[in-house]
This record gives structure tokens, sequence and C-alpha cells, in this order.
């Protein structure tokens, strides 16, 4: 099974503030809605109950306590390796969705990085964890918008090169 991570980062390293994306960039988010169009995504509760839940994906959300829930398309986990085992045995690709602390436990294990930069520095609290050595860019655009953004696709170098 395939691990991407899909994060967008303002130029101070910030995520969020809170519960919240502390910056609205007309465009961008489009990128995240195409990429996990019927994928399933990899969530911290607390971005789950931020960004709710987008029709057309689906979530494994990561939670110590129990949950429950009624939804095919909403699965909880009390740690990623139970989801990563699990979500392994129905689908072959899973994108690390956020927020700060599930970034930073799966950043270890993903194989690509879809990175938007955010051109701008926020206030906010949450971190985006620093990007480990071992990743090559293998894509690279700038988009104009009411903030400037740049997406960029890092690969996880192979381990015979
Ligand atoms: N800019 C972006 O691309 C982007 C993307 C996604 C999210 N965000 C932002 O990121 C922020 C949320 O990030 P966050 O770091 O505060 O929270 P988070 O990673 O979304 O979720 C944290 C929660 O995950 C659970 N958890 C963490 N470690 C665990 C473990 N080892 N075992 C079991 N459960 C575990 C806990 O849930 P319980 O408390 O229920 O136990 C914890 O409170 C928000 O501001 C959101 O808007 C930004």
């Amino acid at each position: 099974m395939k691990l991407s991570l899909m994060a967008a980062v303002a130029e101070n390293g910030i995520i969020g503030c809170g519960l919240d994306i502390p910056w609205q960039v007309k465009g961008e988010q489009l990128l995240f809605k195409a990429m996990t169009f019927n994928q399933w995504l990899i969530v911290g509760r607390k971005t789950f109950a931020s960004m709710g839940k987008l029709p057309n994906r689906k979530y494994a959300v990561i939670s110590r306590s129990q949950h429950q829930s009624n939804d095919p398309d909403v699965m909880y986990f009390t740690s990623t390796e139970k989801a990563l085992e699990h979500l392994q045995t129905i689908t072959d690709h899973v994108f690390v969705s956020g927020g700060g602390e599930i970034y930073k436990m799966l950043l270890p294990q993903v194989e690509t990085i879809h990175l938007s930069t955010i051109h701008k520095n926020v206030a906010g609290d949450i971190y985006f964890p620093e990007l480990p050595a071992g990743f090559s860019l293998v894509f690279e655009q700038k988009f104009s918008s009411n903030i400037d953004y740049t997406y960029q696709i890092f690969q996880r170098d192979s381990s015979d090169s």
C-alpha cells in the first residue's frame, strides 16, 4: 500500500491555528480535492472535527478514544498502526492528510509528499514537521492567487540510489 502525504504550509512552517487553517487561498483547495477524490484519507481526530467529511472521500480517523461510526466511509482507529493494518486490506493508496500530530507520526513512512507552500508568514500554533532527508523534488508549479502559492511533489529516493 502506498502512503502519500498532502499538506499546505505557510512560509513560516504553520499549518494551523487551533482547529483552523489560518488563510484562504483561492484555488489552492482544488489541488487537495482533485488528488483525494475517492481516496482513503488518514486524519487526526482534530482535523476531522475541523474539516468535517468531504463527499467522495473515505476517512480513517485516529483518536485515543473509542468512537462509533455508522458511516461506512468513516472508520475510527486508536493508533496509526491499527489504521494502516486495516487499510492495507481494503486499498492500495492512502493520503496522510493531517494535522500536525498525524503528519509527524507518518512522515517517516510516506513515499510521496504533495506540498503547497503558501507564500505568507501567518500566526498559528500547529507546525508541519521538518522535511526529512531522502526526498527529491520531482515537480514544481507556481500559482498566482490572492496569496501566491507553490505546489511541489517530493518523492522518496529509492534505497538503492
Ligand atoms: N494546512 C494543512 O494542510 C492542514 C491539513 C490538515 C489539518 N490542518 C490543521 O492542523 C490542525 C490540527 O492538527 P493537530 O496536530 O492539532 O491535530 P490532529 O493531528 O488533526 O489530531 C490530533 C488528535 O489525533 C489523535 N492522536 C494523536 N496521536 C495519537 C496516537 N499516538 N494514538 C491515538 N490517537 C492519536 C488524538 O485524538 P484524541 O484527542 O481524540 O485522542 C489527538 O488529539 C488544525 O489547525 C487543522 O486545521 C492543516
